[in-house]
């Protein structure tokens, strides 16, 4: 493969796989939408309450097996779930440096500071070999915490996620958590509908959340959820999702400062119709990225990203690894494959990149500047994906 041929050959490749000209992801709606959204319209009922909010509530907990609390959108739902899991202003969240900002904002937000820890290159998501020596290297117990010796802040929490929804190693890093006495959070907005070792991703830990952003797999416009298995916690986030207002017919008494994150009924109704074709939009992506797989699978300088054997991916977002010897083309590829009318996108700039995020505490990046610079996404929505293509 030479440096001038390979955009050529990806523009190839995917116009051998997909119908015509297509963004990178966009929502379908062949199901009930317009039906439940004319009802919420019809009836008044647009707002905070609503019988969608608690019927898609009620078709996320069966989905994924544990409690959901509907909210205004991920990253509200990141907060939420980090401050019912008890982080404080001052404390550390470790974070992946290859995500989504949202991630590392949803820390800032409860006035802690995102701590940037490194990926694997097999799932893209936090290497739990690599934080388990990084803890023991930086981390000191005092007071029956994990000290950070070199900040003085408590490290309470971290946050995994299942990035273009491969499900991480859960079950090293819950052990490595465990060790060191901090909680994990499942960041799963990427993956509805993605298993890890048979369990639903965001309900594998005690604490996860999802994101029905117009980018997902199934969208309410805008909107996330916070899912625990744990009924107090549950509980606590849904108090705080809903202004701490006690239930009653006519007063309002709310007892704490809280948040008014609850998903609009209109939102929610979106979100039950969507829901009920989940099945099948995983279904069809599969089915697309099969493809994909074939179609890269002779291409010398290219690999297309695979689910692990532990995982059964949802490949919310298709994406191709350039070889090491090809990461100067990452630009190329891009240009020609968007010239082409095939939407592509380099992953996120790795977080601690980012002006904000600078000077934020953070272990050795080097797999997620790596990883950073040779990925390119693909155009993945349920629609590419024809019913006579194989399934994997
Ligand atoms: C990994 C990840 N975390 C958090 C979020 C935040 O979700 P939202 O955009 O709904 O706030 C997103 C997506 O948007 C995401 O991809």
């Amino acid at each position: 493969m030479t440096a001038i041929d390979l955009p050529g050959k990806v523009v190839a490749a995917l116009a051998s796989v997909l119908p015509g000209k297509c963004g990178l992801h966009e929502p379908e709606f062949a199901g009930h939408e317009w039906d439940y959204v004319k009802d919420c319209l019809d009836t008044g009922w647009v707002s905070s309450v609503g019988a969608y909010v608690d019927r898609f509530e009620a078709m996320l907990a069966e989905r994924v097996g544990v409690h959901a609390i509907a909210t205004v959108n991920g990253t509200a739902a990141l907060q939420v779930a980090l401050t019912v899991a008890g982080v404080k202003a001052g404390d550390e969240v470790v974070v992946p440096a290859l995500t989504f900002v949202g991630t590392a904002n949803a820390v800032s937000h409860c006035g802690a500071f995102p701590h940037f820890a490194d990926v694997e290159a097999l799932t893209l998501g936090l290497d739990p070999v690599a934080l388990d020596r990084w803890l023991a290297d930086i981390g000191r117990r005092q007071g029956g915490e994990l000290v950070n010796r070199l900040t003085g802040r408590p490290i309470r929490a971290v946050v995994c996620v299942h990035v273009f929804g491969h499900p991480v190693q859960l079950d090293q890093l819950a052990e490595v958590c465990a060790r060191y006495g901090l909680v994990l959070i499942e960041d799963a907005a990427e993956s509805l509908g993605s298993y890890y070792k048979g369990r639903h991703t965001g309900g594998c830990a005690r604490l996860g959340v999802l994101s029905f952003n117009g980018n997902k797999i199934i969208t309410t416009g805008g909107g996330g959820a916070i899912l625990s298995s744990d009924p107090e916690l549950a509980a606590a986030a849904k108090r705080l999702t809903t202004t701490a207002k006690r239930p009653h017919r006519w007063e309002f008494f709310h007892d704490e400062v809280a948040f008014n994150y609850r998903l609009p009924n209109l939102n929610a109704a979106l979100g039950c119709a969507q829901l009920e074709q989940l099945d099948g939009f995983v279904e069809r992506k599969r089915a697309l990225a099969a493809q994909y797989r074939q179609a890269f699978a002779g291409m010398a300088g290219v690999s297309f990203f695979t689910e692990r054997d532990f995982a059964k991916s949802n490949y919310w977002l298709c994406a191709i690894v350039l070889d090491n010897a090809n990461r100067d083309l990452r630009d190329g590829v891009l240009e020609a494959t968007n010239d082409s009318g095939f939407m592509t996108r380099p992953v996120w700039m790795p977080l601690h990149t980012l002006p904000m995020y600078q000077s934020m505490p953070r272990a050795d990046l080097s797999c997620a500047e790596d990883m950073a610079d040779r990925i390119v996404n693909l155009p993945s929505s349920p629609r590419l994906a024809s019913a006579d293509r194989g399934e994997v």
